[in-house]
């Protein structure tokens, strides 16, 4: 999809996603696996906010987003939960960090949006630590047969409304990227999971 639809199509959910009340299991998600952020964060493809709840204390995050909407409202989010925060109005496809930037770097709900997932799984690896953790939860094709023939069913429909991917295979892409998945939870058949990533084995 072309890139400046795309934005605008972010952009219109923003006040959605700054507004809407998650359900418990996507709150305990988030709680289970920011939990093990430290130091240096890298959070790709921020939204409105809807991690930083969970953050522990202590850490510095850069926050990134490619729509100005989403961001304004993460900013405010920051603001409210006192995170020591920077944003970084970008398209992740076309920014750089220097190899090694950070310790951990977190991704929740993004890589159905990305024209190249595995090249931004590249990316993430070389900026992270070597000792640094990645810390994904994402969505994508289900392991059961019906469900996954809905999705691919729909996925031409929800790609043009929300401008979002249903039927990657996440943890697929991971490993082809190189990255090593420590430990990985997996919910609602399969659709949705949890990753916890090391650059390295
Ligand atoms: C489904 S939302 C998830 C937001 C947030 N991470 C969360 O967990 O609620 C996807 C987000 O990715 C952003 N996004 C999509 N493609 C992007 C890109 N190429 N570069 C930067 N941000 C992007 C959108 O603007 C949107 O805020």
């Amino acid at each position: 999809m072309d890139k400046t639809r795309q934005v605008r199509l972010f952009n219109k959910q923003a006040v959605q996603y700054k507004t809407r009340k998650e359900g418990a299991a996507l709150r305990s998600w988030r709680q289970k696996l920011l939990r093990h952020a430290t130091g240096e964060v890298l959070e790709l493809a921020v939204g409105a906010g809807a991690n930083f709840p969970y953050y522990p204390d202590g850490i510095k995050l850069t926050a990134t987003d490619f729509s100005p909407d989403m961001l304004k409202h993460a900013r405010e989010a920051a603001a409210g939960y006192s995170l020591d925060a920077t944003f970084i109005l970008a398209d992740i496809e076309e920014l750089d960090f220097p190899d090694h930037s950070f310790d951990t770097i977190v991704s929740s709900l993004s890589f159905c949006s990305y024209e190249h997932p595995l090249h931004v799984m590249q990316k993430i690896k070389r900026w992270c630590k070597p000792d640094g953790h990645i810390l994904l939860m994402e969505h994508g094709i289900s392991s059961n047969r019906v469900v996954s023939i809905g999705q691919r069913v729909l996925n031409p429909l929800l790609l043009r409304t929300i401008g979002c991917h249903h039927t990657r295979n996440i943890p697929d892409i991971v490993r082809q990227s190189g990255m090593f998945i420590e430990r990985s939870e997996s919910h609602m058949l399969n659709m949705v999971h949890l990753l916890w990533v090391k650059p390295e084995k």
